[in-house]
């Protein structure tokens, strides 16, 4: 089948990919001049383990294309994908739906033939009926549905979870043609019995939410049990490992540590709260409140950590950062924990050395005025502290004997609970939680 996806950042451009994979044709649309030309040549301009081969791949074969141009869109096909960014609105929890508008402002005027737009960008319940509206105002003669088809692929496993979706979730209109379309987009996927759910497009678009909210939650529970194992000089990790037996709780996402970060997690909860104040249910939300607050105080405990364990001050300290982004296999520094924890350190006085294997370039243009190591080596060279932030396999990897002679002195705090405590002990380190 013919089709469009609109806006090709870290979903847009998975899902082109994975939609050319499974034998479909498509043309990708990306406004960004820079980012178009190197996907057009077959780059990802960002990192995703397997996407650049798989893109290379249908690049090659014509299979997909990119183009500026929504005439060009409007020409291709008669299935329109949604996938462009909904981020926090500058200053206010809400999310700034104004790309998702644009994209239906700019394709509709454009159509000559009935179309399908299909929504995969996370959006605040309503905004299919609202966008729905506005296409019947903007189409000129011709039908153009629109339905809700969510995405929950996790950054880093994006191939994977698109191939072979948990469930594919499809909200649509009464009387529209998105489910028959839908079926067969996602042929292959069905005749594997992935769970298709059809529903209408609020509950879709509440599916969404609900899913990001409940995993924040439940990296949240843990890390509230975290602050009580402190107090009480118990071991979280092994309470995870206990209590995730219970098939019911699952040991999934019980990671305590730095907390989450990203581009989705942290502002899909807010923007969920936001829109449940509209909608007069506030109250419902407010625990997520709670939830923000705790992983909020997870990057505060670890800089007062590093302070604590310099004596009570990071002026003239320096603290050796590893990681920077949000989490491992990513390169997206996206509300990430470990940057902002440097970020911090560096404001109170010390100096930061920063190293992670694939998030370099983005964390420069962030955050440009902390150094920038070579390796997680010269990272630590002379550190005071060395904070492990992101648990890259290259750093659980890290010979604890070579890296205390580099150190000034071998203190390591273990953000993410990813090293083996133990080794690093008998090397001579002291380890901190
Ligand atoms: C998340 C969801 O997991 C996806 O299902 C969803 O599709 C996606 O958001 C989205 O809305 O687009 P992602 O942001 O890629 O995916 O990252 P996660 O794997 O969920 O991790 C989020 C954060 O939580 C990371 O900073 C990670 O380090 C942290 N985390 C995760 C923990 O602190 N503890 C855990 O146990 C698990």
């Amino acid at each position: 089948m013919r089709m469009v996806v609109l806006g090709l950042g870290y979903l847009g451009a998975t899902h082109a990919a994975c939609m050319a994979e499974l034998g479909h044709e498509v043309l990708g649309i990306e406004v960004v001049p820079e980012k178009r030309a190197q996907l057009a040549a077959g780059e990802v301009p960002f990192y995703e383990p397997g996407l650049p081969e798989l893109l290379k791949r249908h690049i090659d074969t014509g299979a997909l294309t990119v183009s500026g141009s929504y005439q060009e869109a409007a020409d291709f096909a008669d299935v329109f994908f949604i996938a462009v960014g909904t981020p926090q609105k500058k200053g206010e929890y809400g999310a700034d739906l104004s790309y998702v508008d644009s994209a239906v402002e700019q394709l509709v005027p454009l159509l000559t033939r009935d179309a399908l737009i299909l929504g995969k960008s996370t959006v605040p319940v309503g905004t299919a009926r609202r966008l729905s509206e506005r296409a019947d105002e903007l189409a000129k003669d011709v039908e153009v549905e629109i339905a809700w088809n969510p995405e929950f692929l996790r950054e880093g496993f994006a191939v994977e979870d698109t191939l072979h979706p948990d469930r594919l979730v499809l909200g649509a209109f009464a009387g529209g043609s998105a489910e028959v379309t839908c079926r067969e987009i996602y042929a292959a996927m069905l005749e594997d019995d992935t769970p298709f759910i059809v529903t209408d497009p609020p509950t879709a678009e509440l599916v969404k939410t609900s899913a990001n909210a409940f995993l924040a939650t439940k990296i949240s529970f843990i890390n509230a049990i975290a602050e009580v194992c402190d107090a009480a000089d118990a071991d979280v990790k092994a309470v995870a490992d206990a209590i995730g037996f219970d098939a019911r709780i699952g040991r999934r996402f019980l990671n305590a540590g730095l907390g989450f970060g990203g581009g989705c997690l942290p502002k899909d909860i807010r923007a969920f709260m936001a829109r449940a104040g509209e909608l007069g249910a506030a109250e419902a939300l407010s625990f997520l409140r709670e939830v923000d607050n705790v992983n909020m105080r997870r990057r505060t405990r670890m800089v007062e950590l590093a302070r604590k364990l310099c004596g009570g001050s990071l002026l003239g300290k320096r603290i050796a950062v590893l990681g920077a982004a949000f989490k491992p296999e990513s390169d997206d520094v996206r509300d990430s924990p470990a940057l902002n924890v440097a970020g911090q350190i560096q404001l109170q006085g010390a100096s930061v050395a920063v190293y992670d294997p694939k998030a370099m370039d983005n964390s420069r243009r962030v955050f440009p005025t902390l150094d920038y190591a070579q390796s997680a080596v010269d990272a630590c060279e002379k550190a005071d502290v060395v904070l492990v932030l992101t648990e890259w396999s290259e750093f659980r990897n890290l010979d604890p004997h070579a890296l205390a002679t580099t150190v000034r002195s071998p203190v390591v705090v273990d953000g993410r609970m990813c090293l083996d405590g133990k080794a690093w002990e008998q090397a001579g380190w002291t380890v901190c939680v």
